[in-house]
């Protein structure tokens, strides 16, 4: 179902590990949409994970960056628009990491060296991203920056740890540089709220099993699906959003507005 509507658009795509991550969707369906873009990920990222299938499928190039390091994030907005020929209409934020998660610290008993890494990797970052690409003067006039949450930033999920604290900085980042962004030079900057979806990432959660089924059944449409958001994020990619910004879109099934299900009770 491919309609070429991001024909004749660069972009910069972040996060893409393996065929789960949400990222490389995003990436499959840009390139179906007719979209140009360099992939990127952590060196570490690199080693492990498969971007080189993925770049070989969507024509791409890949240029590493820690998305915590400024000079890494120069190199890389500077290099994708010298290798696209000209400046970006979209990036994609897919970006999360808590080593407090990674090493099962409870909420309560958090190591604070962790928890700046969390809020580093999974939120500055974005600013680092926009600041960056703000001082290159990388982005078209109308382009698209786009980051990934979870609802977590809004209610309490208590195995989400400190990842919490993150994505509500992370929406926040989007309303703040939206502002200015937008004002200086059109460029609209929102923020994807995601169903939970199996990937790296998410199955870092402990009882993720548990956590998508209770999601599932609490969303009248069901979860989301990583190829639904890849969809999501390509309209936002689009024209046709054009005056969208400063925004966390709910991407969920229904699941942020719903109190009860027939399913959750077993009725159904
Ligand atoms: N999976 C879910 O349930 C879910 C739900 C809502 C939102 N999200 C968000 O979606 C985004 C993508 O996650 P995913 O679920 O596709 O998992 P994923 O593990 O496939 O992607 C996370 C990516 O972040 C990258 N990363 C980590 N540290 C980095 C660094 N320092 N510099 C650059 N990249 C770095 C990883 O290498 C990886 O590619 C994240 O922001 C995540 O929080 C996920």
């Amino acid at each position: 179902m491919a309609n070429d509507i991001l024909k004749g658009k660069r972009g910069i795509i972040f996060g893409a590990l393996d065929e789960h991550s949400i990222a490389w969707k995003v990436a499959e369906r840009a390139a179906e949409e007719g979209a140009i873009f360099t992939l990127t990920n952590a060196p570490i990222a690199m080693r492990m994970g498969k971007i080189n299938d993925l770049a070989a499928k969507c024509n791409s190039e890949i240029i590493p960056a820690d998305a915590t390091s400024v000079e890494d994030l120069e190199n890389l907005v500077q290099g994708s628009m010298d290798k696209l020929g000209g400046k970006l209409d979209f990036v994609l934020h897919s970006i999360g990491m808590s080593p407090n998660v990674r090493k099962s610290k409870p909420y309560t008993d958090l190591n604070y060296d962790f928890f700046q890494k969390t809020v580093d990797v999974s939120a500055l970052s974005f600013h680092k991203v926009m600041q960056t690409t703000m001082k290159l003067d990388a982005m078209n006039e109308w382009s698209s920056v786009l980051a990934l949450t979870y609802i977590a930033a809004q209610r309490t999920f208590p195995d989400y740890s400190d990842m919490a604290e993150a994505k509500a900085m992370l929406e926040s980042i989007a309303r703040s540089f939206g502002y200015h962004y937008g004002s200086a030079k059109h460029v609209r900057v929102n923020t994807i709220s995601q169903s939970p979806t199996r990937t790296t990432a998410g199955s870092g959660v402990k009882g993720f099993d548990d956590f998508i089924d209770f999601a599932d059944k609490m969303s009248p449409l069901g979860n989301a699906s990583a190829e639904d958001c890849a969809n999501y994020c390509i309209a936002m990619f689009s024209d046709l959003t054009k005056m969208v910004t400063m925004q966390n879109l709910m991407h969920d099934g229904g699941f942020s507005s719903t109190g009860i299900t027939a399913k959750m009770l077993g009725k159904d």
